[in-house]
């Protein structure tokens, strides 16, 4: 029965429980004392109790059926409790606590005051009290300890809002970076794909795509830009020719030049138009129209024969067909013809011959340019096809477009372009479109 006050709420609770059990264990034993009056019981009993209030800081006090004190170690015998409410209640038969000040001692007190019954007669009440201060003792450093517990909570949710609002912000700055950087010009920054929430994720994604769809129109843009330069250069050198020879003709003759050049600015328009439309088709097939290769390399033939002839190259044309229909991006055969023809002029010796062949087979109408230059090793017959690539020792004058053009007009049209090595050792540059 010693009993000790705990230092947390749980057990001051329990120590309530245990106030109670102690309260009705002594209401228990003094039953019979208040029962018979046994004299002899009261004084070992009385011994017991002072020395539980000793070891337990409590007081305690047992009442007779009329509130006066029978035991109380603390308290004289004859004392009448009967103004005390908790020992009023106990003695109309209910266990009663709670706190009040005391009458006695001016403090607050926790007590438990419990029935002594027998049979079912209330004989008597047992009293015990507690200062307030060990219980609110107990409390506060319960308290005390939520507070700490709660204090450490609060630390490491920021802590780890901290942590997570990092998490969360990180990638969005690297995107927001990675645009100033775009915003200046850079192009080759990419935002990581794999970092932060799915929807940064997924933004980060579409922005790669964006960034890449940009950086494709600004190629297609310089691409435009340097095949325009490139392919007008033939034309505008045969309409500077043409008006020139016109200054100086008469009758007829000035009217043929000026024919001739108003023909050639044509060309020129439908070349531009033919390379917008190749910029703008985004990789995709253009639309493609009916070409007849025979008239055309014809008449590109006609066109080079005289030029030829001032380096005293004989230009021979060979086709085995009426007429060969293909399909293809509008002036793409002249530009591919233009750039094969300029391309062996660079090569061949004077004197020397450039055969033109336009043949038929089953599926594609193919146009051959064969000189009888040096040649190139397998390798550099494919490498020429890049953009800006050249040969050592390759004419100064050329930009290493020309191929790089012609290939993308092939190709645009569903054909293919190629450098083939001749038997004598030349180039057999050959352009192919599909056949209608
Ligand atoms: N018939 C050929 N014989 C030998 N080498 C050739 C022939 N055609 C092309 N080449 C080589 O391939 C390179 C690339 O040709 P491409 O037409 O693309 O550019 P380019 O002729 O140098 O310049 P541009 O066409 O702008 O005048 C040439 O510089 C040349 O070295
Ligand atoms: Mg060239």
């Amino acid at each position: 029965m010693v009993y000790s006050f705990p230092s947390s709420i749980g057990r001051a609770r329990s120590a309530w429980t245990q106030l109670e059990r102690d309260a009705f264990v002594l209401a228990g034993r003094v039953e019979e004392i208040l029962e018979d009056g046994a004299s002899g019981e009261t004084a070992s009993l009385s011994a017991l109790i002072e020395a539980y209030e000793l070891s337990s800081d409590v007081r305690v006090v047992v009442v007779d059926s009329t509130g006066e004190a029978v035991i109380g170690p603390t308290f004289d015998v004859g004392s009448d409790f009967n103004n005390r409410p908790e020992i009023a209640g106990a003695l109309l038969g209910n266990p009663v606590t709670g706190q009040r000040e005391s009458i006695t001692l001016g403090s607050e007190l926790f007590f438990v005051s419990v029935p002594v019954i027998s049979g079912e007669t209330t004989v008597g009440a047992v009293r015990i009290t507690a200062p307030a201060s060990k219980i609110s003792g107990a409390v506060n450093a319960r308290l005390m300890g939520l507070l700490a517990v709660a204090a450490i909570s609060i630390f490491i949710a920021v802590i780890a809002a901290f942590a997570l609002a990092g998490a969360f912000t990180r990638p969005i700055k690297q995107l927001t970076e990675t645009s100033e950087r775009l915003a200046k010009g850079d192009l080759g920054d990419r935002a990581d794909e794999r970092k932060g929430s799915r929807e940064v994720r997924v933004l980060a994604r579409s922005y790669n795509a964006m960034v890449d769809r940009l950086e494709g129109m600004l190629e297609r843009q310089r691409g435009f830009a340097g095949a325009a330069s490139h392919q007008l250069r033939t034309p505008l050198t045969a309409l500077r020719l043409r008006l020139e020879s016109a200054a100086v003709a008469e009758g007829r003759d000035r009217d043929e030049h000026l024919e001739a050049a108003v023909a050639e600015i044509d060309r020129l328009s439908r070349i531009i138009e033919g390379l917008l439309l190749l910029s703008r088709s985004e990789g995709q097939q253009v639309k493609r129209e009916l070409v007849e290769l025979r008239s055309v390399s014809e008449e590109r033939c006609d066109y080079w024969g005289p030029l030829l002839a001032e380096r005293d190259v004989q230009l021979e044309f060979l086709c085995d067909a009426d007429t060969v229909d293909v399909l293809a991006v509008p002036t793409a055969a002249e530009q591919c013809i233009d750039n094969f023809i300029d391309n062996a002029l660079d090569v061949v010796e004077n004197g020397s011959r450039i055969v033109i062949k336009v043949m038929r087979t089953p599926g594609v109408g193919e146009i051959h340019v064969i000189d009888s230059g040096p040649g190139m090793s397998n390798l550099d017959r494919e490498q020429a096809f890049e953009r800006f690539w050249r040969a050592k020792g390759a004419n100064p004058g050329g930009t290493g477009l020309g191929l790089a053009i012609v290939r993308q007009l092939a190709e645009s049209s569903g054909g293919s372009a190629e450098l083939r090595a001749t038997p004598s050792g030349g180039i057999d540059a050959v352009v192919a479109f599909p056949r209608l």
